[in-house]
């Protein structure tokens, strides 16, 4: 656990953090008290909860993967999270070794910790920054270092817009990233939904989320679809359509296995910028 490492600045320990509570249902050791308690709240609400976590990592990992195979060799990881098995330029430099990768999150710890986030071969970078402040990101010394804009990116927004308010305009923030992009650029994007949930799960699982450094907001699959508008949707699975699908089902091998209660939880998405 985290409790005897020094603090980095900006952090309260005594206030829980989605990269926290994520890290500790991953089975990482990047969290603090407050962190696990919060998690144990969600645990009681929704036992599928490390289910969901893993699940929505697997189509993280998958996407980056699949679009690394389309001939993409520079990524944008916008709320990325703490460093775990399979972070994303460990599972894209597999595919091509020179693959760029820009990590960026607005939680202090996840740059304090970025030690296993960077290749050592200066190829990847770990930015402090929030994704309701799209000139500060795109703008950033850093990432214009790492990202030529004349060539297609990745763009990579996995399980983090649930953090971001309607008042924020979450649609109008994706499309500022996305208008930034070289046609050909993908998006791959997951997120919470409390459609077919019970209100008293959905309700649980906010509420840990309400003491916490960003709260929580659950988007119907609709909702989600507008993620993509003017986007063309790839297909999630050999023969499937292409459309929206809950994130365990997203490149599997055996999409029926894969349709688990906690990769219910997500709904996800990989399209390409024409
Ligand atoms: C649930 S984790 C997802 C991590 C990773 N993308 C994945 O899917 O495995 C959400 C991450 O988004 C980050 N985050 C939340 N709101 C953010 C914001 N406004 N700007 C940047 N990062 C944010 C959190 O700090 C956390 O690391």
């Amino acid at each position: 656990m985290a409790d005897a490492q020094p603090v980095p600045q900006g952090v309260d320990t005594g206030v829980p953090s989605p990269a926290r509570i994520y890290d500790y249902l991953l089975a990482g050791d990047n969290n603090f008290a407050a962190d696990r308690a919060a998690a144990e709240q969600i645990m009681k609400a929704v036992p599928e909860i490390r289910d969901a976590a893993w699940s929505n990592r697997g189509f993280h990992q998958r996407a980056a993967k699949w679009i690394t195979q389309q001939g993409i060799h520079q990524f944008i990881d916008i709320g990325s999270g703490l460093p775990t098995v399979g972070n994303t330029h460990e599972v894209v430099q597999l595919v091509w070794p020179e693959t760029h990768v820009v990590y960026v999150d607005n939680d202090p710890l996840v740059r304090a910790h970025s030690t296993t986030l960077l290749a050592g071969d200066g190829t990847t970078s770990v930015l402090l920054g929030d994704l309701r402040d799209p000139d500060g990101i795109l703008g950033h010394p850093e990432l214009r270092r790492l990202i030529d804009f004349t060539q297609p990116v990745g763009l990579l927004m996995t399980g983090v817009l649930m953090f971001v308010a309607d008042e924020s305009d979450p649609y109008g923030l994706v499309a500022r990233y996305l208008r930034e992009l070289a046609p050909g650029s993908y998006l791959s994007l997951s997120h919470l939904s409390a459609d077919h949930k019970s209100p008293q799960a959905v309700q649980g699982f906010r509420a840990a989320f309400d003491t916490a450094t960003e709260h929580m907001y659950f988007r119907p699959k609709a909702e989600v679809a507008r993620f993509f508008d003017g986007l063309e949707l790839v297909p999630p699975y050999q023969g499937a359509a292409p459309e929206l699908c809950y994130t365990g089902v997203w490149g599997a091998e055996d999409p029926v296995a894969a349709d688990t209660d906690g990769s219910r939880w997500l709904w996800c998405g990989v399209a390409r910028r024409p």
